[in-house]
């Protein structure tokens, strides 16, 4: 559906997107996440050819968007709906106008244009509203216009550029839950950049990680949030643990399942109470709820600890060994 390979981009003499590999599948949620200046939206650009690219490939559904004429370009740039953070509506147009506007563009027949508007503002709830301007509506409301206007041409591809960070978190919600109705009913694909963590774990299937313009890792979303790297850690913000001096210190993490819903009181059972727990999280993803303990056990536990671990098919990580840390 996607498919980018060993694609090299660069400003000037500096390179802001280096040897990007990245496989989308047909109606996947795919999640783009990195820091500020990163590269996220310059590959948005580059996959739907606002940007062009020097080295590399993108094919979108087998074509590839490198060496397109015009015409081809216009076909392509149809089948792939943008939504960006700060809506881009006109101020003076109605809700109607907003949406109609880019099949008034193609010349399309009024007549289509009426249904279709009307069809589209039913799929995003805002049928009541067609006839109120934007500055009347909240910002999650304003973003479903601007969803709605992208669907107009019926794309097989939505792409979000932080569609969510200027809202709220109750209208931040709400359109991550039309996100997800819209690859429900409709099939689409979507591509979500973001900054944000949150947004990755409540919508996404698979996520990259992008640093400096390199991807960094790729992963299912909720393997990413089970076996932390480095990078992810870094983009949560670490977070301090005092490790104790004494005994061994152990972070572990897997998905709830029924099998494991009482893992800290089984693991109190094995090693009879002499344990303490340092830190936990608890991550909600797509895939379920992910949760991570650092515990500190006596040396003497070790192995039966291990033991347990591996019955269990937890990932964990040692992080000190009688005061040393691993
Ligand atoms: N038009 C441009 N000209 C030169 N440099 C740019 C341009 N657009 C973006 N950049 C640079 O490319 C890098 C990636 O930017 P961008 O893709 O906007 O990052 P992100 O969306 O992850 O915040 C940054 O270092 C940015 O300064
Ligand atoms: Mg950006």
């Amino acid at each position: 559906m996607i498919e980018i390979k060993n694609l090299k981009k660069y400003y000037g003499d500096k390179c802001v997107l280096d040897d990007i590999n990245i496989s989308i599948k047909q109606g996947e949620i795919y999640g783009l996440i990195g820091e500020s200046g990163s590269g996220k939206s310059t590959l948005l650009n580059c996959i739907n050819r606002i940007e062009s690219f020097e080295e590399g490939s993108i094919k979108i559904n087998g074509i590839e968007v490198k060496d397109l004429t015009f015409n081809e370009l216009r076909d392509i740039r149809k089948g792939i709906g943008m939504i960006f953070q700060g809506f881009s509506l006109i101020d003076r147009k109605s809700v109607y106008k907003n949406i109609a506007l880019p099949m008034e563009c193609w010349k399309i027949d009024k007549g289509i244009i009426e249904r279709r508007v009307e069809e589209l503002a039913d799929v995003v709830g805002l049928k009541e509203r067609l006839m109120d301007k934007p500055s009347m509506l909240s910002g999650g409301q304003k973003q479903r216009v601007a969803i709605a206007r992208a669907l107009t041409q019926n794309p097989t591809i939505l792409m979000c550029d932080e569609c969510t960070s200027a809202l709220d978190p109750s209208n931040t919600e709400s359109i991550l839950k039309l996100l997800k109705e819209l690859r429900e009913n409709l099939g689409i694909t979507i591509l979500i950049v973001t900054h944000e963590m949150s947004i990755i774990q409540a919508l996404c299937d698979r996520v990259s990680i992008i640093k400096d313009g390199k991807i960094v890792q790729t992963e299912n979303v909720d393997k990413m949030f089970i076996n932390k790297s480095e990078e992810l850690k870094s983009l949560l913000g670490k977070k301090d643990v005092e490790v104790p001096t004494d005994g061994i210190t152990i972070s572990f993490s897997g998905v709830n399942s029924k099998e494991n819903s009482y893992i800290v009181y089984e693991i109190g059972e094995i090693v009879k109470n002499k344990y303490s727990i340092i830190d936990s999280s608890f991550i909600d993803t797509v895939s379920g709820k992910v949760f991570s303990y650092t515990i500190n056990i006596d040396k003497e536990d070790y192995n039966t600890i291990l033991e347990f671990f591996d019955k269990y098919k937890l990932i964990y990580e040692i992080i000190s060994y009688g005061g040393e840390s691993c």
